[in-house]
């Protein structure tokens, strides 16, 4: 593995699962790998999960870590070529890239969706210039479009929580105040078709997500029905991907707060566990009784995210080095 951003990065899921369960019994089973070697975690946008249990997961292999805020402290980059350059932007990504992997053996970035211009996000404008330019092992701690990292971690909690060989599992629209990105919705519909699952999704009209993703997964725009007997809620919301109409992505189409999931909603499940990637707003996405019932799970899958980051991490320096 070279680059982590999709889900055939990985390879065979139960490979993965089972590497996960072995770091979770010893966090420092693969210390010496990261031994004289650094990782560089540049971050474009705000994190807090992904910023502490990405470091962790590096420093649990023995790496080095350096922790860049590109807009805090570094001179702001131009990210488009063939732009004058008159602005207050000081320096250009063509340069800055192979600067900055020339101090570091890995290179993880967050670069989220402008969600204006749907062909420069989906093609991971950003994120391709890292893997073109850098020379290094590159891998996404979220990015325009996917965010494998958290869907790995979700895979790993549902992996410890499920109570049959193969549960339901649904990824419902919630609503949010504020236009979002679509990677933690695509990475979770990317994984779930990898893995051994029933898997549906539900949202309301115009929020279809883009089929490279979504594939031919089950969508039920019946938010109720779409929980019955579900046994695994997980809840996100997503501005529209712009997929049935070009003019809409980016957008927010509704705010009904008739999806936000609460005590009736999970009433009609399976006594499903819920789960949500955080950070998250309650009584919009979800009710204060849903999120603090002994039934979620946002905490251990939170906590999984050191999990997941150390399986990706150690892959990388086994492969290449
Ligand atoms: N879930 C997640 O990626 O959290 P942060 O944005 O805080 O890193």
């Amino acid at each position: 593995m070279k680059t982590f951003l999709h889900v055939a990065d990985i390879g065979d899921l139960q490979t993965a699962l089972n590497e996960a369960a072995e770091i979770k019994q010893d966090r420092y089973k693969y210390e010496h790998l990261g031994h004289h070697k650094t990782a560089l975690l540049i971050f474009f946008n705000n994190s807090l999960r992904t910023r502490l249990s990405t470091q962790k997961a590096a420093r649990n292999l023995g790496l080095d870590v350096i922790v860049l805020d590109v807009n805090q402290g570094a001179w702001k980059l131009e990210t488009e070529r063939g732009v004058i350059m008159d602005g207050d932007k000081s320096e250009h990504l063509l340069e800055a890239i192979p600067v900055m992997a020339s101090y570091c053996d890995l290179i993880g970035v967050r670069t989220f969706a402008g969600l204006v211009d749907r062909e420069a996000d989906y093609t991971e404008k950003i994120l391709r210039q890292f893997i073109e330019y850098s020379g290094k092992p590159v891998f996404s701690m979220e990015s325009a479009t996917a965010h494998p990292l958290q869907a790995f971690a979700d895979l790993i909690t549902i992996e410890e929580h499920r109570t049959k060989a193969r549960p339901k599992v649904v990824l419902t629209w919630a609503p949010h105040p504020r236009s979002l990105p679509q990677a933690v919705p695509n990475s979770f519909a990317e994984w779930m078709r990898a893995a051994d699952v029933d898997f549906v999704v539900t949202h309301p009209h115009g929020y279809e997500l883009d089929p490279l993703f979504v594939g031919d997964a089950k969508v039920e725009y019946d938010q109720f029905k779409a929980f019955e007997g579900a046994d695994f809620i997980y809840a996100k919301n997503w501005s529209s991907p712009g997929v049935t109409n070009p003019a809409d992505y980016g957008q927010i189409l509704s705010k009904d707060m008739s999806w936000t999931v609460d005590a009736a909603h999970m009433a009609v499940t399976n006594n499903a566990c819920f789960m949500h990637c955080l950070p998250v707003r309650r009584n919009m996405i979800v009710s204060d009784d849903v999120i603090e019932s002994e039934r979620s799970l946002v905490i251990p899958e939170a906590a999984n995210r050191e999990i997941s980051a150390t399986v990706v991490l150690k892959r990388l320096l086994q492969d290449n080095f």
